[in-house]
Parts: C-alpha cells; structure tokens; sequence
C-alpha cells in the first residue's frame, strides 16, 4: 500500500511534467522514445511461472479484462478491487517515464507473485522469459474501425503520444501502423496465429459486449478459479461500462491532468461497438475495407464491427 502511495504522490508532483514524446522504432515497431531507450530491461525481463499477462493493442479493452481479471482473482472482492488504481494493481510492462517514476519493470521486479503484467507489446516483442516460462496469458482484441477510433480520441488526451493530427491524417497513420505500438492488422494477426503454440485466451471486445457473463466464465476458468454463479454475477455487474465510468479505481480519473486531459477526452469514452460510423465517411470506409482485406487476407481471424 506505501509503494502504490508512493506511486500517486509522484505522479501528482506539480513540478513533474509530461510531453508528448516521438516514436523511435524497436525492431521496426514504433514506440514511445522513453520505452525504447530503456529496451533492454524489457527485453531481458526475467518472468515467472505463474506470472499472467494480459496483452492487447492499445484501446482494444485492455482495462476492461484488467478489472475483470483482478476481480476474478479476488473472487469478486469489491475491496479488495478497490485496494488502488487499476494501473497500481496491474502494471504495464514497458512503460517508462523519466526518473523519478518506476518504469512498469521496476514495479514488477519488485512485486510478490503471482503477478499480472499489462503489455501492448506485438507477440514478436513480448521478453523470450515469458514463453520459456509457459506463463499464461490473455489476449484481448477489438475491430479495427473501434480500436482506430478509441485511439484517436485517446491520442488527444494522453499527452504522453504523439499528437494525432487531424481525423483524416489519423486514418492514414493508423493504416500504415505509424502510430505507438505499431501495426494493428499485425498485431491482432500474429497473436492469432500464435495462440495454439501457447497458453493463450483470445478474447473479443465485440464478445464481451455481446455477452460478459459467458467471457468471464472463460476467464475463471482459463485461470482455474472456482467462482458461484452468484459471484460471476457480481463480477459482470462490476464490469460493465456505466459502473466502471464511475469507479476511480478504474476510470483513470486519479491520473493528473498534466498526463491526462480529460477536457480533450474521457478515458471510459463511450464503450460501444460501432461508433465508428460516427467518425467515418462513406469514401473513407470505402478506402479502409478495401486496405483491410488486403491486410487480412488468409488469416481465419474475423471482427464483428456492428
Ligand atoms: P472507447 O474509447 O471506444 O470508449 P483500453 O483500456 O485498452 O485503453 O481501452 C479503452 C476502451 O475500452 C475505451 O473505448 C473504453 O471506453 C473501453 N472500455 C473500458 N471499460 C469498458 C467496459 N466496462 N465496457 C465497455 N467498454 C469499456
């Protein structure tokens, strides 16, 4: 509890200030410079067996299944979920801000076991230890046209990444995968093709939504936690989108607005499948399937966006 204390007080410094920084490419992903100038930590990170990550793209529901998970793990638990922000509870790998904040690996050094460990790292990134320690891991993925939206609007107010640019520039980023983290069509893919050579749940935005109750028992039992019906229930309650708008532990809402700009964006935005038609017009929806289906062609992976 002193450590997440710790954490809060130094991201509330006043004096403590953020930018925007540019992307530099590691193995030829685009990263923010702090991760990549720190690579070789991440890289060499030493995991443990029973260590569980929960991977994604960026935006795709990432805290989502983080808040889904830690109370699956805490068998539904309401204090125990509220014991610190959700970026305390489950820290991000790769993160990395100038000192004196603890990067994500510093934290996780450091942390008791078992572990759960964010990551947005595409599979070829991911630190070696993690599959020759069999570690589990769940892998949530979100349609593009969504997850490019979220995106943008996230990219406005976390003035930690590059500025977006316009909706229209945005687009074009987003499809060349000049944005942080890289390609989403690689990213989304390769996890796909992957996920039978290790212990990987692949899990949809699009899913959850449709039905949360039947993803988190997926959950809990990938996990192998023994949960009532009674307590997945509570679970799906605690998760869902207008509870967790409203949660501190989870609406990232502790976060300084020298980080987050909440004027430009919420981080708990609208949570909904689809909202892409809001944004996209009729030529440009034309152009992004067309370029979608030559960058998903062969693969067995498809996204429900409706
Ligand atoms: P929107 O911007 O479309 O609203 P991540 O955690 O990976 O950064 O993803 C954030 C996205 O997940 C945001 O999408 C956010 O609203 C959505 N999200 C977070 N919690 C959610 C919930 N309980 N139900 C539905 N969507 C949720």
């Amino acid at each position: 509890m002193a450590e997440n204390q710790n954490y809060n007080d130094l991201l509330h410094k006043n004096s403590y200030v953020f930018y925007r920084y540019p992307l530099t490419l590691v193995r030829g992903i685009p990263l923010m410079e702090p991760i990549a100038n720190q690579w070789d930590p991440i890289e060499n990170f030493q995991a443990r067996p029973d260590d569980l990550i929960i991977s994604t793209y960026p935006k795709a529901g990432t805290t989502w299944m983080q808040e889904i998970v830690d109370l699956v793990l805490n068998k539904g638990d309401l204090e125990k979920a509220h014991r610190a922000p959700i970026y305390v509870r489950i820290p991000f790998l790769e993160i990395c801000s100038p000192p004196p904040m603890p990067s994500g690996v510093d934290k996780l050094v450091n942390a008791p076991s078992p572990r759960v460990i964010k990551t947005h790292l595409p599979y070829q990134l991911v630190p070696k230890s993690f599959w020759e320690n069999n570690c589990k891991m769940i892998y949530v993925a979100r349609n593009a046209k969504d997850n490019l939206v979220s995106y943008y609007f996230f990219d406005q107010m976390n003035l930690t990444q590059p500025d977006p640019g316009t909706w229209e520039e945005y687009l074009t980023k987003f499809m060349e995968g000049k944005v942080a983290w890289g390609s989403w069509y690689d990213h989304v893919r390769r996890y796909w093709d992957e996920k039978d050579n290790h212990r990987i749940l692949y899990v949809f935005y699009e899913d959850m939504k449709k039905d949360l109750a039947h993803e988190i028992h997926r959950v809990k039992d990938f996990l192998q936690v023994d949960l009532s019906e009674d307590i997945v229930q509570k679970i799906v309650h605690k998760a869902t989108f207008e509870i967790m708008k409203e949660n501190p532990m989870a609406n990232y809402e502790t976060v300084p607005s020298s980080l987050f700009d909440k004027s430009k964006s919420s981080f708990m935005r609208k949570g909904t499948v689809g909202d892409w038609k809001n944004y996209f017009t009729v030529a440009q929806r034309e152009v992004f399937d067309a370029h979608y289906q030559q960058k998903m062609k062969g693969t067995s992976l498809h996204f429900q966006e409706e």
